[in-house]
């Protein structure tokens, strides 16, 4: 394994020492669109509502940004005064599951703040005047708030795959699972800071998840369906969909801070699970994914996938405050990168805990209001240096009554593991980097030895129920 690796640092050196000639400096799309953003404190709280709009808003409700209609100027909002209003009340816009401010994280820009909620209200309260609407004369210095965050890497990507043969997602149903194969060539560079998943139709596409498959099950899985990709989730065998990061509206590109990287061996195939929701006509579906490398890249930089929680769900009807939940050591000193929950429509809220020896757990992601559309990688702008013998724990909590605004059954059904509408699933990936890349082999075997005793812990559960299970939706929701 250590050698395969090396062979790929080098060639990703190769590749860069190539490409310097025409490397560009890294500049915003639109540097002066964000001169004027000024911030009052130290949680990125924005003075201005152009600014907010602009931040919070229209990265996704902007023609082609996947939200139904624009919001931009007063005029959009007086349209829709009281729908506004009505999702700011509930704080269900913009879409960050995660308690803004604690943890920063990539791509949290869009998190409204609470002055900000306020503000809008107050503003939307008045009818949305234009009066109200205007910038600060004094350009503010706070561009960082969002800049990290805008789609700016003007270096054409280092690779571009392309999903050339159209999927047509269907017009109907609630959500459809589509995994597609893209292969990797032999030659293609190898360690990847950046990832751009560009959907021809966001609307439809909710969440991509992806993942690297050195198997070919992917591809046998393919073959079989006389349709471009194939209708199942991008798992496959210990790696879970998501081990190489994922998109989701709004979410930019998926980055990781420097020094981190993935590892993508050439010749290996990018699999890419898509959850499509239909929106009442056929969409012919295509997209492209761009990947950049890091510069300079080292292979020890390389993240190792863990994941933690439990195959074991089973939600009565009605059922309130269930809880997965699973703790594990960490073996060796490493950064914690990244973490990706997956979670359904059952799951309320997600949390990662971490307690280093001799110290006090804290919180290092916390979503109160999971919500199964904002499935996506969360990366940290500062990944935590965890000590070996860091105790991890990683929990769900289910509500499986009709409370919970996302349950597709009214009244609701019993819930147990699986992909689709009525079933579940309880883990949470973690992307680690070992200070020393020696370690690694480490890392690598407590996933499996976790995902061994997980895959276990499921055999016993489903003896005890005498009956095999179906891991797939075949009833229709019913829309509430
Ligand atoms: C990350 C992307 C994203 C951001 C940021 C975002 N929205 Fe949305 N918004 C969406 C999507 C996607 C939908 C469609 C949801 C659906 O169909 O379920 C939506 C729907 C809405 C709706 C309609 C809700 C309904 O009941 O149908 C309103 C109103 C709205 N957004 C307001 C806002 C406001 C105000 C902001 C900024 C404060 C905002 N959104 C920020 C993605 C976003």
């Amino acid at each position: 394994m250590n050698r395969l690796f090396s062979a790929l640092a080098a060639a990703c050196r190769n590749r860069m020492g190539r490409a310097t000639a025409v490397l560009l400096p890294v500049v915003l799309a639109c540097p002066d669109a964000t001169a004027w953003l000024t911030r009052i404190d130290d949680d990125g709280t924005l003075e201005s509502l152009p600014a907010i709009v602009q931040t919070r808003c229209t990265t996704c409700h902007r023609p082609g940004g996947g939200a139904p209609f624009a919001l931009a100027a007063p005029e959009d909002f007086r349209r829709r005064l009281r729908q506004i209003d009505e999702v700011l009340a509930r704080d269900l816009m913009p879409p960050w599951p995660l308690d803004p401010g604690a943890v920063r994280m990539i791509g949290d820009a869009i998190a409204l703040r609470p002055q900000e909620r306020a503000r809008l209200r107050r503003w939307l309260a008045e009818g949305a005047p234009d009066e109200s609407f205007v910038r600060p004369s004094a350009p503010g210095s706070a561009a960082e708030a969002i800049a990290d965050d805008v789609d700016g890497e003007a270096r054409p990507p280092d690779l571009l795959l392309r999903q050339e043969a159209p999927f047509t997602v269907p017009a109907e149903g609630v959500l459809v699972t589509r995994s597609f194969v893209l292969p990797v060539p032999a030659s293609a560079m190898s360690l990847v800071q950046r990832i751009e998943v560009r959907p021809s139709h966001p609307e439809v596409a909710r969440h991509a998840l992806l993942s690297i498959d050195l198997t070919g099950s992917g591809r046998m899985l393919e073959k079989a369906d006389p349709d471009p990709g194939y209708p199942a989730p991008g798992d496959m065998g210990l790696t879970p969909a998501g081990a190489f990061g994922g998109w989701s509206i709004g979410s930019g590109a998926n980055r990781l801070p420097a020094p981190f990287v993935r590892a993508v061996p050439g010749a290996s195939d990018l699999i890419v699970q898509f959850d499509f929701h239909p929106i009442g006509r056929e969409v012919p579906f295509t997209f492209e994914v761009a990947l950049w490398c890091a510069l300079p890249c080292e292979w020890s930089d390389a993240l190792v996938p863990v994941a933690a929680g439990s195959l074991v769900i089973d939600l009565a009807p009605g059922e309130r405050g269930a809880v997965v939940e699973e703790t594990f050591e960490l073996p060796v000193a490493a950064a914690l990168v990244e973490i990706l929950p997956h979670a359904g429509a059952a799951a309320v809220g997600v949390e990662v805990l971490v307690e280093p020896p001799g110290d006090a757990a804290r919180a290092v992601l916390a979503a109160r209001r999971w919500h199964p559309d904002w499935h996506r990688p969360f990366t940290f702008r500062h990944p935590p240096e965890l000590p070996a013998r860091t105790r991890i724990t990683a929990r769900i909590h289910f509500d499986n009554s009709p409370d919970n605004p996302s349950n597709p059954f009214d009244p609701p059904r019993r819930v147990r593991l699986g992909h689709g509408p009525g079933f579940e699933q309880g883990l949470v990936l973690l992307q680690f980097a070992p200070a020393d890349a020696a370690e690694r082999p480490h890392l690598e075997r407590l996933h499996r030895d976790l995902y061994l005793a997980r895959i276990r812990a499921r055999q016993g559960w489903q003896r005890s129920q005498g009956s095999d299970l179906p891991a797939r939706s075949t009833e229709a929701p019913v829309r509430r």
